[in-house]
């Protein structure tokens, strides 16, 4: 396929305009500053690299200081937090770009050592422990069982969504992105395999859903429907997320109740995040039409490689196509893309490491080509 393809053309998402359909998917890289959690220079230099991307939707970053799970994220809802923020969009901007930011909590896949005054984690109902390990400043250690949060609570965590939309706003970012996917706090409560709560948060699909709208609601009020997306992986296994009873009934209303809301975007993962494409399980075809008569773009990810992609937006599948792993080793993925170039190999054991190494220092095509002589 030709340069002519319609992935490297402009695109309107919600009020944003894009200037072509290659997106670069969040990518939670570990490099905030310690103690503030805030975002700096060095993180700044890294997406304003990036910036020919059609949309940069930023690394997860936490709207509640019990919302963080790994070392060195950032968060969105402190003073600091905010400056760093305004660096980042003010960086991109300079490019060109354009920059949301992916809002999160990671719920249970916490741990205690990252928790004010070691509390446990949060999470929809008591004793869900996902398993596996995290490393904290004590090292490797064993994930525990979390704590439901109490009704108010939720409450709370709904205003901690509102407020850092506040702080997107302040900051000059382009809009956010709910981070509803993955296996983290807004999933465990949307499937039926971690929320067993009883209240207006728990039972039916209608209350499993409820948090998840209710921030999308929040993120509406501040920033309006038009900056505002979601990501969705209505069938990963990601952080061990069991499956919920009935993906298709579950996830099928959630699509109903975005479209109704008429948000900028839902970025669907296809399939096990990170794993392997797929489309079994949930009619990610029917969710592309319900979205597409509400005029809510379908962002696809999952990996996709140029050919998937270009014949994904050519077919009418995606309005734009998000890329992960070759966004972190190509800072001209776009270029890349569009020129049919060779990609740099991402190199995995950088992927959460300190500093500019495997992060701020993947050459571009004419950094290549200068070096060669
Ligand atoms: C290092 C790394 C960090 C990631 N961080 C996030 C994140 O912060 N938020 C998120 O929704 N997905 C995250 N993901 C998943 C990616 O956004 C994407 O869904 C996945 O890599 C599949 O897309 P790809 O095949 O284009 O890489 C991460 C993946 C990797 C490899």
């Amino acid at each position: 396929m030709t340069t002519s393809a319609k992935l490297f053309t402009p695109v309107r998402i919600g009020d944003l305009d894009c200037a072509n359909r290659v997106f670069m998917a969040p990518l939670t890289r570990c490099r905030a500053l310690p103690v503030t959690d805030a975002p700096h220079a060095l993180n700044a230099e890294h997406y304003a690299q990036r910036a020919s991307a059609g949309l940069i939707v930023s690394e997860a970053t936490q709207v509640h200081v019990t919302g963080k799970g790994y070392m060195g994220t950032p968060g969105i809802y402190s003073p600091e937090q905010e400056a760093g923020w305004k660096l980042v969009a003010d960086a991109v901007h300079a490019k060109g770009g354009k920059i949301i930011a992916q809002l999160w909590h990671v719920g249970a896949i916490s741990h205690p050592d990252m928790q004010p005054g070691g509390a446990l984690p949060v999470t929809a109902s008591d004793g869900f422990n996902p398993g596996g390990t995290t490393h904290t400043q004590n090292g490797k250690v064993e994930r525990v069982a979390a704590r439901g949060l109490s009704t108010a609570e939720v409450h709370e965590m709904i205003a901690a969504y509102r407020h850092s939309c506040e702080v997107v706003k302040r900051a000059g970012l382009d809009g956010v992105e709910i981070h509803g996917a993955n296996g983290y706090l807004l999933e465990q409560f949307t499937r039926d395999s971690s929320n067993h709560r009883t209240d207006e948060f728990g039972g039916s699909i209608d209350n499993r859903i409820r948090f998840t709208l209710a921030t999308i609601d929040a993120a509406i009020a501040v920033l309006g429907r038009g900056r505002v997306g979601i990501r969705l992986s209505p069938i990963t296994a990601a952080n061990n997320a069991k499956p919920d009873s009935n993906p298709q009934a579950t996830y099928g209303r959630m699509v109903e109740e975005l479209a109704k809301r008429r948000i900028a975007f839902v970025h669907f993962i296809e399939g096990n995040t990170g794993a392997s494409h797929s489309l079994e399980g949930f009619d990610f075809a029917g969710a592309r039409k319900t979205l597409a008569a509400a005029g809510v773009a379908y962002i696809a990810n999952n990996k996709y490689t140029r050919a998937m992609a270009i014949d994904a937006v050519e077919s009418g599948w995606a309005d734009a196509v998000a890329f992960g792993v070759p966004y972190i080793a190509n800072p001209d993925l776009f270029e890349r893309l569009q020129q049919d170039a060779p990609l740099n190999p991402a190199n995995v054991k950088t992927f959460y490491a300190a500093g500019a190494l495997g992060y701020t220092d993947y050459p571009t095509l004419g950094q290549l080509a200068q070096a060669a002589g």
